[in-house]
């Protein structure tokens, strides 16, 4: 028997912490561990590698992914299961883990539902929008480089009076863009979820400079609709996937032609991935990897681990992935009292 291994999708902080418990875990058990490189691609192309405990030393810190990622999907630009079967068989594997974000983990569930193999899966992504946990891998430490970035633009809006628009990241929820808003002190916050007034919102600027505090920071989800109703996107990439970006420039213009005040737009992009994980990802990195492992070990499929309380729990695949795990708004509020 053996387990593989693999991250697909978008990186994010904390992957290598999750790989290195789940080869730590099975290799306890002396069950081998097959690493496979750059996601789906790795189990199409045939890109494996044993994975023992020493190759996963001295990586718990490091950000990115020691097995690499790809967005290559055996469904949408394969044959699906018959795509990764060879790989599969030759590996010999019987079991897999798969470290991703919905996207991979509904490619994940479809191959357990096929029948391939069983599979498990770990939540990761900084945009915090899988369903069936509280919360996801990346997602802590994402949130903590945009505050520091906050912290920074705030100084330098604040020396030149200011609207400073904090583009981040989000495709379809704006969690980062709440909790980080929040911590940091913004004056407003704009998401997916809730339609943005524009014309309230450059009153509250106003009101809030008319007073003297004539700085503000917006911070703006890549994912929600700009003033004019449109999504921002820069085409496809070479996996057919949307890319976003851009709606901070529209939301300061808007901005910048109802207040007149000088706005400038700072989208903070791939540094929210990037870099060594918190303390928190570290420690649910390592916990979600323990788990998946013992749940591989001991046959599970076609379950997902995810943080509950306090707990590790395992859920059904299908709960993560049905549903996007949209912003909880009642975070939106509390944060609004602030903005007066
Ligand atoms: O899904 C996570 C995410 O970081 C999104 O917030 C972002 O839009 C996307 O990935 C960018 O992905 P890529 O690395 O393919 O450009």
């Amino acid at each position: 028997m053996a387990i593989g291994v693999l991250t697909a999708g978008g990186d994010c902080p904390g992957l290598n912490a999750a790989i290195r418990a789940v080869v730590t875990r099975v290799a306890a058990e002396d069950v081998e561990v097959v690493g496979i490189a750059k996601g789906w691609r790795g189990l199409m192309e045939g890109l494996t590698r044993p994975l023992a405990r020493d190759d996963v030393r001295g990586i718990l810190s490091k950000g990115g992914t020691i097995l690499g990622t790809s967005r290559l999907d055996p469904y949408v630009h394969g044959e699906g299961y018959d795509s990764v079967a060879p790989t599969i068989e030759k590996a010999g594997l019987e079991s897999l883990v798969v470290i991703g974000g919905d996207g991979s983990l509904r490619t994940a569930a479809r191959l357990n539902d096929d029948g391939a193999l069983a599979v498990v899966g770990v939540p990761k992504t900084i945009d915090n929008d899988i369903g069936g946990t509280d919360v996801s891998l990346g997602f802590h430490t994402a949130v903590q480089i945009v505050v520091d970035a906050i912290d920074r633009l705030t100084t330098t809006a604040e020396s030149h009076n200011r609207v400073m628009v904090v583009e981040v990241m989000g495709r379809t929820a704006g969690w980062i863009a709440a909790s980080s808003g929040i911590a940091g002190g913004a004056e407003a916050i704009v998401v997916p979820e809730r339609p943005t007034d524009y014309e309230a919102l450059a009153g509250r600027l106003v009101r809030r400079h008319t007073a003297g505090h004539d700085y503000s920071l917006v911070v703006v989800a890549e994912g929600c609709a700009g003033p004019s109703g449109e999504m921002s996107t820069r085409g496809t990439d070479t996996y057919g996937f949307q890319r976003l970006g851009g709606v901070a420039y529209e939301v300061a213009r808007e901005l910048e032609e109802r207040t007149r005040y000088e706005c400038r737009v700072m989208s903070l992009g791939y540094l929210q991935r990037g870099g060594t994980p918190t303390a928190f990802d570290r420690l649910l990195g390592t916990r979600f990897g323990i788990r998946a492992a013992e749940l591989a070990l001991g046959g599970s499929e076609g379950v997902m681990v995810a943080l509950r309380g306090e707990s590790i729990e395992a859920v059904d695949m299908h709960e993560a992935v049905d549903e996007v795990r949209t912003l909880d708004l009642s975070l939106l509020d509390d944060g609004s009292w602030f903005w007066m």
